[in-house]
């Protein structure tokens, strides 16, 4: 029998503007899935917050893209939207694009993340849950998890990660996709990873097809062909194994690198890894955040976690993350601080540009 891992976020209210989910819309979600677990659709779920974002990560026997899952998911972000325009918090709502379900939760405007696999003997899955940034945010640490064996000791000395993985990128802007493989494929592969707001990872396999990782990629995919903004992301790894191991998966987020998001989702910062409890992205809506909490699945039930990035070893990359933040941040609305404006979420470009429209002059 097999096991799903779903993982399934949207932002429908927080406090304090877009800083922080206010308990009473968890414990809303709580109440669904606790519902779903009597029932016996779920077989486990735990519930955590990145910033304004809520998480659900549930298990269950039923594969992915189920639609009662998906449905349980969409009534418990509804349940909670109520709450959150009951305490009038800032943005009720905000990721739920419709408010009647319509078969599957993609689409919809929450993230998606899920993969379907038969347990191991031992089965360590890492979530990573992430705010104020875009899918795009997760190219380059998966990269490095996945294909770099600077980062991944494994690829080397481990007989069974020796021969690579497989990646699937989205085109969100074209809405195609493609495989690519590495070692081989590496450069090819890099080339459109390096573009993060339009190639981003869907999912990585080993060569022999068995899923190794998933992103949430879900409005950016949908929207197609016109920019609509950023959507807080989330992933599933899986390690140890023939994965790589748990360090070796939390490993490139010791470097905050620079990802598109932040204030107004239109300004480049770093991601800083936190605990949950840290997860707070308040200096100028930021920095962007990414918390890690690692499972140990067994007979398809989470059980207790680790917050991976409580750890004093992290304590450099979040003192890095500010200065770079207080960098970043002395750009004001400059470039490459704030976004191209064809990017920007919130851009005020197209209305300056009708007012001066009489005023631009030829140049001889
Ligand atoms: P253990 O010997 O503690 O199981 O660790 C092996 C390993 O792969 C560490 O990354
Ligand atoms: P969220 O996407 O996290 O709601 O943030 C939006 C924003 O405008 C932050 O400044
Ligand atoms: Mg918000
Ligand atoms: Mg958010």
């Amino acid at each position: 029998m097999k096991t799903t891992i779903s993982v399934i976020k949207a932002d429908v209210g927080s406090i304090s503007g877009h800083l922080v989910a206010h308990p009473a819309l968890m414990e809303a979600c709580d109440d669904t899935l606790g519902k779903a677990l009597e029932e016996g659709l779920l077989e486990d779920y735990y519930i955590t917050r990145c910033g304004d974002d809520i998480d659900m990560i549930m298990t269950h026997r039923n594969g992915e893209e189920n639609e009662e899952v998906h449905e349980t998911a969409f009534n418990a972000f509804m349940k909670a939207t109520e709450r959150a325009r009951e305490l009038k918090l800032y943005g009720a709502g905000q990721d739920l694009l419709s408010d009647t379900f319509s078969g599957n939760i993609k689409g919809m405007g929450p993230g998606v993340a899920e993969m379907e696999f038969k347990e191991r003997p031992s089965d360590p899955v890492i979530v990573y849950c992430c705010d104020k940034t875009e899918p795009g945010a997760f190219n380059l640490p998966l990269y490095k998890v996945f294909a770099d064996p600077f980062n991944t000791a494994g690829l080397v000395i481990d007989p069974n990660l020796h021969d690579g993985f497989k990646f699937e990128v989205f085109d969100v802007m074209e809405h195609k996709k493609v495989i690519l493989e590495c070692p081989e494929e590496t450069y090819d592969l890099l080339a459109l990873l390096g573009s993060t707001g339009r190639y981003v990872i869907k999912r990585i396999f080993k060569k022999n097809g068995e899923i190794a990782a998933s992103v949430s990629t879900e409005r950016l995919n949908l929207m197609a062909g016109s920019y609509i903004g950023k959507d807080d992301p989330v992933a599933i790894c899986r390690a140890q194994s023939g994965f790589p191991s748990a360090g070796e998966v939390t490993e490139p987020f010791a470097f905050p690198h620079l990802v598109s998001g932040w204030m107004r989702g239109s300004h480049n910062g770093p991601l800083m890894p936190t605990s949950e409890e840290e997860a707070n992205p308040i200096r100028f809506d930021g920095p962007p955040r990414v918390i890690g909490l690692g499972f140990q699945i067994a007979d398809a039930k989470l059980g207790l976690h680790v917050d991976l990035f409580d750890d004093p070893a992290f304590d450099l990359a979040r003192e890095e993350a500010t200065k770079i933040a207080n960098y970043m941040r002395r750009h004001g609305p400059f470039e490459p601080h704030r976004l191209p404006s064809e990017e920007m979420e919130y851009t005020s470009l197209p209305g300056v540009m009708e007012k001066l429209e009489g005023r631009f002059k030829k140049m001889d």
